[in-house]
């Protein structure tokens, strides 16, 4: 059935997705801040809202994807924000990755509007969003979710339930924590080894035929030994997601030391202006201390 969706948010994830949302033959009014950003989807058939506020008027789905907490209170508590249109009996599905104490809030303010809401984090980076390959970890009630599987599945090959809401931000958090790790641990690896004199392909080679061979790391070396850092997932918002964590961790008083270490080793980045290119780009402050690059040789 076709539903009409407002969706908010057409950066790196939001525009891949909400493409998927047209594809599949539904009705949307795309919100973004920088308006330029929604051109695609205009040409795809897309109504274009001027404000968030807009885009749900009249939705029975609302959806978000906006880079921080402070962005997903703009628009959905802002002025002009989902809030003051979103109808009852309708369902914002936030897949933004934010505080799961903000989300929790957002899901009260709707509620009191009669609608429902689901934290609803993603992962799979780009790629993902454009073959509709995500995995969603879903917070909130389970009659919610059901309602909008349909929409979700367009979107995504896994619905992971994890209970009430700011549970799937919960999950994503702790799956962002590893995801982080696994990146700079694997560049301090292979800082040292390109140190010590070892090829980055005679590395990945050994990385490749051991048990620490990963999907994720598969995936970055080849942009990592080419310096490519266009952005899957821009590092800003990985050390968002480590700040959050970290958050999530003192709440529970909870030590988490790696991941203490690490987040400081995506500030640094960030602090040095690397902030917009992908995480992997945490290589550079690494390469930066030993004095060494973790890149193929010429052709
Ligand atoms: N990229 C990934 O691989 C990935 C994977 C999983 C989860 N995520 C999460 O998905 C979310 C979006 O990430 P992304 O990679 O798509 O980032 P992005 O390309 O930087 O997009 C961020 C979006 O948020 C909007 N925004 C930021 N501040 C705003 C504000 N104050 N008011 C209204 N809109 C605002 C931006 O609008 P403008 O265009 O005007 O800046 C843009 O549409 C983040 O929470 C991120 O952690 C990303």
């Amino acid at each position: 059935m076709s539903e009409s969706i407002g969706f908010i948010g057409t950066g790196i994830m939001g525009q891949p997705m909400a493409m998927n949302l047209l594809k599949g033959g539904h009705r949307l009014s795309v919100y973004n801040r920088t308006k330029a950003k929604t051109e695609p989807l205009e040409r795809a058939g897309a109504r274009v809202a001027a404000t968030p506020a807009e885009a749900a008027r009249g939705a029975g789905v609302v959806m978000t994807i906006v880079s921080d907490s402070a962005a997903a209170e703009e628009v959905v508590l802002g002025k002009n924000g989902v809030l003051e249109t979103i109808a009852a009996g309708a369902v914002l599905i936030d897949s933004s990755t934010i505080s799961p104490t903000v989300s929790r809030k957002l899901a009260c303010q709707v509620a009191g509007k009669n609608a429902a809401m689901l934290d609803a984090p993603v992962t799979g980076s780009k790629h993902g969003a454009e073959k509709g390959e995500l995995t969603f970890m879903i917070g909130g009630e389970r009659a919610t979710l059901d309602r909008v599987t349909p929409i979700l599945q367009l979107l995504g090959k896994r619905l992971i339930y994890c209970g009430q809401n700011g549970l799937g931000l919960a999950a994503k958090l702790a799956q962002n924590v590893i995801q982080s790790t696994m990146v700079e641990i694997f560049s301090e690896g292979f800082v040292l080894a390109a140190k010590a004199g070892v090829r980055p392909e005679t590395m990945m080679e050994i990385v490749q035929g051991s048990m620490a061979r990963a999907t994720l790391t598969d995936f970055k070396a080849p942009f990592i030994f080419r310096g490519d850092f266009t952005p899957y997932f821009p590092l800003k918002l990985m050390h968002k997601d480590l700040e959050l964590a970290m958050e999530a961790a003192y709440a529970h008083n909870l030590p988490m030391p790696a991941a203490a270490a690490v987040k400081e080793v995506y500030g640094a980045a960030k602090a040095q202006g690397k902030g917009e290119l992908d995480y992997a780009a945490v290589i550079t402050v690494l390469e930066d201390l030993a004095g060494v690059k973790v890149r193929s040789a010429e052709p």
